[in-house]
């Protein structure tokens, strides 16, 4: 048995090579007819992909997979570009991770004309629209707006309105509590997705420009400092509502006190959003009475970085009688 089976194979490579001999003829000629009826088959096939492909699968690859992945990855603007729907569907985790993105090179590839970011704060409606609408009149492109409002308000902005589509995603924030600096770090995230944007305004509806839209342009871009309220104050109003379980991280000499409203650059944006190390401290031991948006930012940015912060050139002004909010006016 096993001597036969090791001469088989032999006998085959033979009548491979002798192909005259007639005894194994019948296999042999299935096999060549399998063998030419396959290649006739795979012929047709290749041409027939060839004269199809040219006319609807070729294109179709190209336009709808292909081209799309090279356009996008070829080009810089798609770094540059601002976001097209202010509606976005991050979480505020997300959005912050994502707005914390901060280039290592200093200078733009790019033509870059710095922008002003002016982000409302508000309860819904903004009764000083007309006198705004009049103020970035003209100089689109030097100016960005951003409106944080409660989530119950629907805005009803028409399509010529500088506030049209302006609207971010916003969450309840009541005075004095977390939520309030939450609603304003979540406007200067959203703000600092667009690149051109360099300063970062916040404001509420009792807000009222002093100046037109040009000299306020040229006093912040011209300005080294950003401006933000911060000072030491000694009394119960200050230092007093200072918690000592916030030791380590804040001591009772860092504690600072300041307006909530502000005008920062983007690398004090940068600053204040990617705060994890003091956000909890803030958030579990400054409860009413110590009320948060008037010691968060000023503490975190004066121990973070204290050569920045300019002296403070805006008043703190009710500028019209029984509205709530207060408001600060450029005064130089
Ligand atoms: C946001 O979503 C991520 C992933 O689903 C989750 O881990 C994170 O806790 C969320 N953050 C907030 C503030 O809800």
């Amino acid at each position: 048995m096993g001597t036969q089976e090791g001469k088989d194979p032999g006998i085959v490579t033979t009548v491979r090579l002798n192909q005259n001999r007639p005894l194994p003829l019948r296999p042999l000629q299935f096999c060549l007819m399998f063998l030419v009826l396959g290649l006739g088959i795979s012929i047709v096939s290749v041409n027939m992909i060839r004269f199809l492909g040219d006319r609807t699968v070729g294109p179709v690859a190209r336009s709808n997979i292909i081209l799309p992945c090279f356009e996008e990855s070829d080009s810089i603007e798609k770094w540059i570009r601002p976001p097209s729907n202010l509606m976005h569907k991050m979480n505020d985790t997300e959005l912050f991770w994502r707005a914390s993105f901060v280039p290592r090179i200093n200078q733009y590839p790019i033509k870059r004309v710095p922008k002003i970011a002016f982000m409302f704060l508000t309860k819904g409606p903004l009764p000083l629209a007309p006198l705004w609408e009049r103020f970035f009149k003209g100089h689109e492109g030097l100016f960005s707006i951003y409106v944080h409002s409660l989530p119950s308000y629907v805005a009803d902005w028409t399509k010529f309105s500088v506030f049209y589509k302006r609207q971010i995603p916003s969450q309840v924030a009541e005075w004095g509590m977390m939520s309030m600096c939450d609603a304003e770090r979540r406007l200067l995230a959203n703000a600092l997705l667009d690149i051109s944007n360099e300063w970062f305004i916040l404001l509420s509806e009792a807000c009222i420009p002093l100046h037109n839209f040009r000299i306020i342009y040229r006093y912040i871009s011209r300005s080294r400092h950003s401006f933000m309220s911060v000072f030491d104050d000694p009394g119960p109003y200050g230092r007093g509502r200072y918690d000592w379980n916030m030791q380590p991280e804040v001591t009772l000499e860092q504690w600072r006190k300041g307006s909530q409203w502000f005008e920062v650059d983007r690398k004090l944006a940068v600053s204040i959003i990617k705060d994890v190390t003091y956000y909890p401290k803030f958030r579990d031991f400054c409860r009413p009475a110590c009320y948060v948006d008037e010691h968060y930012f000023p503490t975190v940015l004066s121990i973070q970085l204290p050569h920045l912060l300019g002296k403070q050139k805006c008043y703190l002004d009710r500028l019209v009688k029984g509205w709530r909010t207060p408001c600060y006016i450029w005064e130089f």
